[in-house]
C-alpha cells in the first residue's frame, strides 16, 4: 500500500500554498490580480483554520491533553480570521495583507515547531484517520465556499 500523507503534512500543504499565495500577492500589481489572490487566500484561510478547529484541535487536545497549547492556536485564528473579514470587505488592502501575512507565518510557525512535534509524539493520535476526516471535511467546506 501506497504511503499517504497524514494529517499534519496535509496540513502543512496548506500552510506552504498559502505562503505562496502571498508571494504571488506581494510580487502582484493589478489591482484586479491583487483581488483576485486575496480571495483566494482568505478562502484558503476560512477552510483551513475551520478544518484545524473542528478536527485537527479537538483530536490534539484528547490525545494530548494540552489545553494552553489548542486555546493559544484558537486565539491566533480568531486574530487572523478578523483580519481575513476585514480585507473581505475591502476593496484591495495592502496594509491589511502584510498585517494577515505576519499573523499567519507566525502561528504557522508555532504549529510547526511547537504542536506539530507534540501530536507526533502523542500516543493514541491516529494521523492517517484524521487526514481522512480532514480531508472530507475540507472537500465539503470547499464545495460550499
Ligand atoms: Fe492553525
Ligand atoms: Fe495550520
Amino acid at each position: 500500500m501506497p504511503v499517504q500523507d497524514d494529517a499534519i503534512d496535509l496540513l502543512d500543504e496548506d500552510h506552504r500554498n498559502v505562503e505562496r499565495l502571498f508571494q504571488q500577492y506581494k510580487a502582484a500589481h493589478d489591482q484586479s490580480h491583487k483581488r483576485t489572490l486575496a480571495q483566494q487566500i482568505c478562502q484558503e484561510l476560512t477552510v483551513h483554520t475551520r478544518i484545524e478547529d473542528e478536527v485537527f484541535y479537538p483530536a490534539f487536545r484528547q490525545a494530548t491533553g494540552d489545553q494552553q497549547m489548542v486555546q493559544h492556536s484558537q486565539k491566533e485564528h480568531r486574530e487572523a480570521m478578523d483580519l481575513v473579514h476585514r480585507i473581505e470587505a475591502a476593496q484591495v488592502d495592502d496594509k491589511l495583507m502584510l498585517d494577515l501575512e505576519d499573523a499567519i507565518l507566525h502561528h504557522v510557525n508555532d504549529e510547526r515547531e511547537k504542536m506539530f512535534p507534540e501530536a507526533r509524539k502523542a500516543k493514541g493520535l491516529d494521523l492517517q484517520q484524521l487526514a481522512q476526516q480532514l480531508q472530507a471535511r475540507k472537500a465539503e467546506l470547499m464545495a460550499h465556499a
